[in-house]
């Protein structure tokens, strides 16, 4: 965690030319902040009128200095003001008919009032946008992004005047081969500003991240807390402030010449049993007890306080064990997506109600996939005792052979990590999804799964293989990421795209002494669609796949859990079977609407039984 939080540092430094790029500043939710969510005025720019000339080249005449004619003379062929608005966060493609299948760029605009306060900086921060984005604050480069699923964020003070001011954002989703993801994945590709805009106000020096984890370590009575802080600058010999009430634990810690702090601090262990919350000494977080200890860090004056759990996650040959016990992990696969065909979910809210779905299930674990969700899902997770794999979007044939595109990926999975460090609920980051096996996919994700332990030593690291073919009733996986990962997973779909009804004679060799995750299985319905259960589309289908599917998994040696494909029917453009898809993937097991599948109660009743 050290090596991640000083790296953030440097690459800020290096960026001059967009002088306001800082380290990705982590704990937001919890820092003083001016929401500029709400309505934004959006342009629709097709051919990017508003950013390159009629010879393609970036203008400096373009809509992100929100010009207004000063003479009647005066030629500007747009006007913001006049522009309608939309809801930020929000997709476009829900909150406007004829954006639904839009893919380009679109201009957002806002006006908003600042008032200086001495020497304290202003940070714009972007919980994300979809896919590629250019900002501008009062007609002046504030800085550029890519990537669709995690935060960002420009120090804009010198940007910034007392009163009101404006920011203009370019979002493009255009989707591109060297891009991550890649040209073609099964989602719907929601454009837009997609999750909050804040502004944030720190001191000159500050806080930028930090982590704080349970040692795995245990010494007769004593456990201990490792803990890690890097401010935004490389200041030493300040003074910061660690304290958790509850542990009566609060230590004092000054700045090294990195403005780094690495330490360990030591608490009682529970005398209870693990997990019992009725003692005051240390209680670990896990599904049962998700208990989260409110932790406060100052410095100068001033506090960020956050909620954080402790526990322990580690393998043991075919075992995951969670604070020390073996776990077996009920989960299933969801998107980010608010139901009711209500586009990308990013509030407590819609977290609150897809969780609440898999909990229902009998879940204790969830996969979001295949990007890193909003941190509120990842907070409520936290909150409802749901463990959560997170997941960079390496999503089917990347383009494995370019650099950038490798950096663009590295850097996800740097922010995906800063962001959640420190929520005990997240033991696994996954790199990436049913990719083609090649030499060059290796070297990509080799470096990617070791450069994945130099950010957090702490969690398991794993990726959703695949096995497409049995042979002789026998399926084999054969994957030589299995050296990079700590969890084998992989995703089969016996009894829906192959081996229909097979399943029962189905055999598995899985030639690797780790834990076994099937990372999905499953098959569509339409809910109400009723049959044969070899009838395609039926609930009956569903059901009796889930059923054969759940005995062949009940059979595989080492299966340390499994999370079916999927919650939610879910939109995709790829699914274009009017009148049963009408652009859903249908292998939810409750519809959009929430409805429970025949095949729900299958594997309610097989998670029961776990
Ligand atoms: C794949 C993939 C999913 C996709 C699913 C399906 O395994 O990982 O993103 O939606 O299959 O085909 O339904």
């Amino acid at each position: 965690m050290k090596k991640l939080l000083i790296m953030m540092l440097t690459v800020a430094g290096v960026m001059g030319a967009w002088a306001q790029t800082v380290p990705l500043v982590g704990n937001v939710l919890n820092r003083a902040t001016t929401s500029l969510n709400g309505d934004w005025h959006y342009i629709v720019d097709v051919q990017e009128e508003g950013y390159y000339d009629y010879r393609m080249n970036p203008t400096r005449w373009g809509f992100f200095n929100n010009a207004k004619p000063q003479r009647p003379e005066d030629l500007i062929e747009y006007d913001f003001d006049a522009a309608p608005t939309m809801k930020v966060p929000g997709d476009w493609n829900t909150q406007v008919e004829r954006l639904f299948f839009y893919e380009g760029t679109i201009w957002f605009q806002r006006y908003f009032d600042y008032q200086p306060q001495g020497d304290r900086r202003a940070l714009l921060y972007f919980g994300a946008v979809n896919y590629e984005c250019h900002v501008s604050v009062n007609g002046k480069k504030a800085g550029h992004h890519v990537g669709g699923f995690t935060p960002f964020n420009f120090d804009v003070t010198d940007l910034l005047h007392e009163g009101r001011n404006f920011v203009i954002v370019k979002v493009d989703n255009k989707r591109s081969a060297s891009a991550v993801p890649t040209q073609i994945f099964d989602w719907w590709n929601y454009g837009g500003i997609t999750r909050d805009v804040l502004l944030v106000s720190v001191a000159p020096t500050y806080i930028n991240n930090y982590s704080l984890q349970l040692d795995k370590t245990i010494k007769g009575k004593k456990r201990f807390l490792n803990f890690s802080l890097q401010l935004n600058r490389k200041e030493a010999g300040r003074e910061v402030t660690l304290n958790i009430p509850e542990l009566k634990l609060k230590q004092k810690f000054v700045t090294d010449a990195n403005g780094s702090v690495n330490a360990q601090l030591s608490t009682l262990r529970s005398a209870l049993p693990l997990g019992s919350s009725k003692n005051s000494q240390l209680s670990l977080w896990s599904p049962e007890n998700p208990k989260l200890y409110k932790v406060e860090l100052s410095m100068d004056g001033e506090t960020i306080s956050d909620e954080i759990g402790f526990r322990t996650i580690e393998t043991r040959g075919k075992q995951i064990l969670l604070n020390g016990n073996p776990v077996f992990l009920k989960g299933i696969c969801l998107h980010e997506e608010k139901p009711n065909g209500g586009g990308r979910a990013n509030s407590t809210d819609d977290a609150r109600t897809l969780l609440s779905w898999a909990k229902e299930l009998g879940c204790n674990f969830v996969r979001l996939t295949h990007y890193p969700h909003n941190e509120y899902m990842v907070r409520e997770a936290e909150r409802m005792g749901l463990m959560v794999w997170s997941e960079i979007p390496c999503y089917w044939t990347i383009d494995w052979k370019n650099e950038a595109t490798y950096q663009n990926a590295q850097r996800q999975l740097t922010d995906m990590i800063a962001r959640d460090c420190n929520r005990a609920n997240i033991i696994i980051w996954s790199i990436a999804n049913e990719t083609p096996h090649s030499a060059e996919r290796d070297a990509f994700l080799g470096k990617l799964a070791t450069y994945a332990r130099t950010q957090d030593s702490t969690r398991l690291i794993s990726m959703a293989m695949e096995v497409t073919g049995a042979s002789n009733y026998v399926n084999r996986l054969q994957d030589n990421m299995n050296q990079y990962v700590d969890v084998v997973s992989f995703n089969q779909y016996v009894g829906w795209y192959r081996d229909v009804n097979d399943a029962p004679k189905m055999r598995w060799e899985i030639p690797y002494d780790k834990p076994v995750i099937i990372s999905e299985f499953g098959g569509g319905a339409k809910y109400g669609l009723h049959g044969a259960k070899n009838q395609r589309w039926t609930e009956e289908f569903q059901e009796n796949l889930y059923r054969e599917n759940l005995a062949m998994l009940d059979k595989i040696e080492g299966l340390a859990g499994t999370t079916p494909w999927i919650l939610k029917d879910f939109r995709s453009p790829r699914r274009v079977l009017i009148g049963i898809q009408d652009y859903y993937n249908m292998k939810g097991l409750v519809s959009d609407k929430g409805e429970r599948k025949k095949a729900w109660y299958v594997l309610h009743d097989w998670y029961k039984r776990k």
